[in-house]
């Protein structure tokens, strides 16, 4: 499959056509010279829209499967889907770019990881931020020395989801989405973490909350760990954080620095990310190369160059996200919501 895909650009089947693919992904695999191939969704007006650009679409993912101008999956089903979508697509040879999580339970991903490592094909699961500008300058920045040696990183990520967010909300039913805010947001951050400091989180706990929305699922939570070297790691996630209040902010604290992005965390380009001098105290911008760039379009160009062998290794990582989804099942094994 590896050498099938060549330098041509890289033509994708995407299962599931909602939200993040429609708005997000499908226009980032595009600008980045990729070509929308095929779509399988069940949802008719979702069909609708993909074939006005051109793609084949179906409600079954089997003819999708079966194309052969299909060299990519991007599976963006609700969370309990992914595991049916990725096993089919492994079976059939291709590689897969998954949405985050990786499932709606660990056992889940195990499952999906064992039909991965058995077809042998190339899997990632698509955290996008990991390709925001913003985030490569503050890695770059770190790797540097830019703040010395990293002590903390101190995360808000939350957003409003309530009942009757979507016609059907999936995010508010325990069995589909595998959790609430915790499920949803506190993986962008496991992941980011690992992404900007190069290790992982190791250690995790969590406290979560019901505290506004009416449904099953938290509705906030946070978040403590550290990573393998120390780095102490704070998350407050939430579904339950009304538009007009600051809502992203991502902080790294080190001995001579410490570097604040505010609302880079996101599907967009933008935000802004400020270095504090640690002796003086002065704030200046952080320089972002890109500063525009869609973190959707880098991530599938990034993909595409990943399968050609051009990217480094473990930009996408099987391993890894196996982790965050350990982390995830540790961190709601201690979650309590009083
Ligand atoms: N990376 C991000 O920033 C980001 C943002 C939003 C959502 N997501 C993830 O993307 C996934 C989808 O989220 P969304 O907000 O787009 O949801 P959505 O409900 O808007 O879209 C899901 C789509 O899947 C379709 N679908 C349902 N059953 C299907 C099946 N059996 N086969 C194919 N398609 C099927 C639905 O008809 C719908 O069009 C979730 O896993 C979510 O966590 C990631």
């Amino acid at each position: 499959m590896l050498d099938a895909v060549g330098t041509a650009s890289l033509g994708w089947g995407v299962i599931g056509y909602g939200w993040v693919a429609r708005d997000y992904a499908v226009p980032g695999l595009l600008a980045a010279g990729g070509r929308l191939v095929s779509v399988a969704d069940p949802d008719a007006g979702a069909r609708r829209h993909a074939a006005g650009l051109g793609a084949r679409a179906a409600a079954d993912l089997r003819a999708l499967l079966d194309d052969p101008e299909v060299q990519a999956v991007y599976v963006a089903t609700p969370n309990h889907l992914h595991r049916a979508a990725v096993e089919a697509a492994a079976a059939s040879g291709k590689p897969v770019l998954c949405e985050k999580p990786m499932a709606a339970s660990l056992a889940e991903a195990e499952a999906m990881a064992a039909a991965v490592r058995r077809a042998g094909i190339p899997y990632g699961t698509a955290f996008d931020q990991r390709h925001h500008p913003a985030h490569v300058a503050m890695r770059d920045a770190i790797a540097a020395g830019a703040i010395g040696t990293v002590t903390a990183v101190r995360i808000a990520y939350a957003c409003w989801v309530d009942a009757g967010w979507a016609a059907d909300n999936w995010r508010a039913d325990p069995a589909r989405a595998g959790g609430g805010a915790l499920m949803d947001l506190a993986p962008h951050g496991i992941d980011l973490v690992d992404h900007l400091l190069g290790e992982p989180v190791v250690e995790i706990a969590a406290l979560t909350q019901h505290r506004v929305q009416r449904y099953a699922v938290d509705d906030g939570a946070l978040l403590i760990g550290h990573t393998a070297s120390g780095v102490l790691v704070q998350m407050h996630v939430a579904y339950n954080c009304p538009e007009g209040l600051p809502r992203r902010r991502l902080e790294v604290l080190g001995t001579t620095g410490q570097l604040l992005a505010e609302r880079t965390m996101g599907q967009s380009a933008g935000g802004c990310v400020t270095r504090i001098d640690g002796r003086l105290g002065l704030s200046a911008p952080l320089p972002v190369p890109e500063a525009g760039a869609s973190p959707f379009a880098r991530q599938m160009a990034a993909f595409a160059r990943w399968l050609r062998g051009e990217e480094h290794p473990r930009l996408f990582c099987l391993e890894r996200d196996i982790h965050t989804m350990r982390l995830l099942a540790r961190a709601y094994g201690e979650a309590s919501c009083r």
